[in-house]
């Protein structure tokens, strides 16, 4: 391995792959200068110091200087007060009281590994180097770590923060990010992806505004509303066109992403905790670790980021035992039943999972005692006597019995005020005393900042697995918290409870994980209410929305695609009229929607499921067939313009290309479209399935493949048509000669 990270004299510090270079110095008063971010650089220690010291009206001038003020310098981890007026990476309270820290370089080191955080998930190591750059406020005594990752084969930085108290005397950290960015002035445009429950992952796009604008949550998981994704764009940027600054963060809980476009046009992006209603305190010998902060740069458009992001994301934070494992079908029994579950339900739709040929049925919400509907039981992790009296190991033996998979279904972080949990110790939960809790879905969640909630969550969930007989547990959440408080900490701990809870929520999944390392664990949030690297770091896959309209679900796909790769993602065939915004679709339609995810399966009940046998015997089957294919591929965003969306899967091997093309309303006399493939080998011929023609890979790239036509007469058989009306769709499998 070539040294990626290189360090000349007079301490100008350069890492650099194929991927891109990253270089800053120290600067004559020993502050971190940022200097480039951008493509791979032949001499990057050589970059040339943009920065101009010359003297500006009204400007602050730091300690002493004359030309040199922070306020437009571009630096690697900003604190506020000595000249800086933008966000800063850094604030919080030293001993005196007040709040300036000023830090400078102290030391370095670099190792060819990548150090684990403390009780955070971290992207595995491999073939990389960490450069290790402490910083310190002498007179405070706080130092803070700054540490760089770069990969032989990723487009990935990944950086982190450690803030350690060498001092005497109590710090309290307000803003402690774990990355900061200074780019130069450029015309950018913002990407992110906003929404809500059952609409997750739309896509804005604004020009970059002068001020600041910021994705976070408060609602103490990573949440729907923004999804912890933000990239700078250069304007104009396309799939195959632009430059791109991306950046995400291993964390599921209050984080922010903020961009600030200073006075003179420079760009601060900042990526960690959201320092709103955060707050902790660092005793003297102690230290706070951030989570990491991933970025990537290309300048490649958005195809390009997504590869790198999701070539990162397989290879460096979902769990590697599942990693180009194919994903068994299932039958989920929520749509399917709801909360009306019973043991002959259960294996009455297990015998129908059995006759369509899925692989697994899956016992989502409704077994444990009690549990009738959502105003009471959670907490209360034992089968319901009346409906369940055999209990859930042997209603898993007998499902297995008939040659399926057991799947379960689980909300460990919550329980009602209806319940013998809460009866037992109503201390457990988030509150705040003298308030009244406020209830979410009629529930209140579980303080896991707390070790014996942790504990307690443990044995009750062992206590189900140990059973053996599970493969898979649907792990869901599905309140924002409020009274975010615990009876556990003192008063000038309170502001510590939303990270604590995360901590605790990480130490408990890394303990089942590690002991259960087969079992498949699916997180779900009401959907995509936490879908985030840092619950992918434990589990292998997510339900990532509660909207299984395929309309609906076609823009949740391609906003969830820029980050994710879709071996992250699960989705199944609802019924139609969909339940959740009463759209009649087809079952292919429903099909081809989640066709791309890793996990599929259907979620239909016992009348359904006789209605449309047949098909449904053929989209699983060709689910099962395909399942290895949609592992460890190329996924590729190829149409999308309102009306239609057009995509391409091209498995690992490259011997297999699929693509899917949706046409939402249906219209007279339209245009004819075609789709330009993405790469594929040139001079290869490529066997379309169907009917056996032949196309060479340049011509399907460059001149395109004709989409089939929606018209309300189907007239020439030369022309590939499509189901009439709305909502139609249309699968090609192409196979490498
Ligand atoms: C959430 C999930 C659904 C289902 C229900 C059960 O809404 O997102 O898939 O599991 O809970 O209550």
């Amino acid at each position: 391995m070539p040294d990626m990270i290189t360090v000349s004299d007079d301490l100008t510090f350069a890492l650099t792959n194929r991927f891109f270079s990253y270089v800053f110095r120290v600067s004559p008063e020993g502050i971190l200068e940022h200097l480039h971010y951008g493509g791979p650089l032949c001499e990057p220690l050589d970059v040339a110091v943009h920065h101009i010291r010359t003297q500006r009206s009204v400007a602050s001038t730091f300690q002493g200087g004359h030309y040199f003020s922070l306020g437009d310098t571009p630096q690697e981890f900003p604190s506020f007060g000595t000249s800086d007026y933008r966000f800063p990476a850094l604030h919080g309270r030293n001993s005196d009281g007040n709040t300036i820290f000023s830090l400078r370089h102290k030391s370095h080191e670099i190792v060819t590994r990548k150090p684990r955080l403390k009780r955070l998930p971290s992207a595995r190591g491999g073939s990389c180097e960490t450069l290790i750059i402490t910083l310190e406020d002498p007179l405070h005594k706080l130092e803070v770590e700054l540490l760089y990752t770069i990969y032989a084969e990723q487009g990935v930085l990944v950086r982190a923060a450690k803030f350690s108290n060498c001092g005497e005397k109590e710090i309290q950290l307000q803003h402690a990010f774990s990355s900061a960015l200074d780019l130069p002035q450029d015309d950018y445009e913002i990407l992110h992806l906003h929404g809500t429950w059952a609409r997750e992952f739309n896509e804005e796009r604004i020009d970059m505004p002068k001020g600041r604008f910021v994705v976070d949550s408060a609602r103490g998981t990573s949440s729907a509303a923004h999804n912890p994704f933000l990239a700078l764009l250069q304007k104009g940027t396309t799939e195959d066109f632009g430059r791109v600054y991306a950046t995400t963060l291993i964390y599921s809980g209050n984080f922010a992403l903020s961009v600030e476009r200073g006075e003179f046009e420079d760009v601060r992006l900042l990526a960690g905790i959201n320092p709103f209603n955060f707050h902790w305190r660092l005793k003297p010998g102690k230290t706070f670790c951030t989570p990491e902060a991933l970025h990537v740069f290309t300048d490649g458009g958005l195809r390009a980021m997504s590869h790198i992001w999701h070539d990162f994301v397989r290879e460096k934070i979902t769990p590697k035992r599942f990693k180009d494992t194919p994903r068994p079908t299932y039958l989920n029994t929520w749509e399917a039943a709801y909360f009306d579950v019973d043991e002959d339900k259960v294996l009455a739709l297990a015998d129908k999972a059995t006759d369509i040929g899925v692989d697994m049925l899956v016992l989502d919400d409704g077994w444990f005692e009690g549990r009738r509907d959502d105003t009471s039981s959670l907490g209360d992790w034992v089968a319901d006597a009346a409906r369940f009296p055999s209990g859930i190991p042997s209603l898993a033996r007998r499902v297995k019995e008939k040659g399926l998979k057991f799947g379960i279904w689980f909300e460990p972080e919550m329980v009602n005020p209806k319940s013998a949990l809460f009866e037992a110790h109503p201390e457990w939960i988030l509150h705040v005393p003298g308030r009244t809790p406020s209830l979410g879905r009629n529930q209140l969640t579980l303080d896991l900042s707390r070790n014996d909630v942790v504990e307690y969550l443990f044995s009750q969930i062992d206590a189900i697995l140990s059973c053996g007989d599970i493969d898979y547990v649907k792990w869901d959440m599905n309140r924002h918290m409020t009274e975010v408080g615990s009876a556990d900490l003192p008063r000038n701990r309170q502001r510590e409870v939303s990270h604590r809870y995360i901590l605790g929520l990480y130490k408990l999944l890394k303990r089942l994980t590690k002991k259960y390392p087969n079992v498949l664990f699916e997180n779900c949030a009401s959907g995509g209410n936490r879908f985030d690297l840092g619950m992918l770091s434990f589990m292998p896959q997510g339900w990532v929305s509660d909207m299984c309209d395929p309309v609906g679900r076609l823009e949740i796909i391609n906003g969830a695609s820029y980050l994710y790769p879709l071996d992250t993602t699960a989705a199944y065939i609802g019924p139609s009229p969909n339940h959740q915004n009463g759209r009649v679709s087809s079952v292919q339609t429903r099909f081809l929607a989640g066709v791309f995810c890793a996990a599929r399966g259907i979620s239909l009940n016992e009348a359904d499921i006789a209605e449309h046998y047949d098909e449904l015997i053929a989209w699983m089957d060709f689910a099962k067939k395909s399942g290895a294919d949609m592992v460890g591929g190329r996924f590729d965003r190829l149409i999308r313009n309102g009306n239609e969306v057009c995509w391409q899967y091209t498995t690992q091997d490259k011997r297999t290309v699929y693509v899917a093309y949706f046409h939402i309303l249906s219209a007279p006399n339209l245009p004819f479209r075609r789709a330009r493939l993405v790469g594929l080998e040139p001079h290869a011929d490529y066997m379309l399935v169907e009917d056996g023609a032949r196309y060479k890979g340049d011509a399907l790239m460059q001149n395109g493949l004709p989409m089939p036509y929606v018209s309300t007469d189907q007239v020439r058989d030369t022309v590939r048509y499509m189901e009439k009306g709305d909502f139609s769709s249309y699968l090609f499998t192409f196979k490498r000669g």
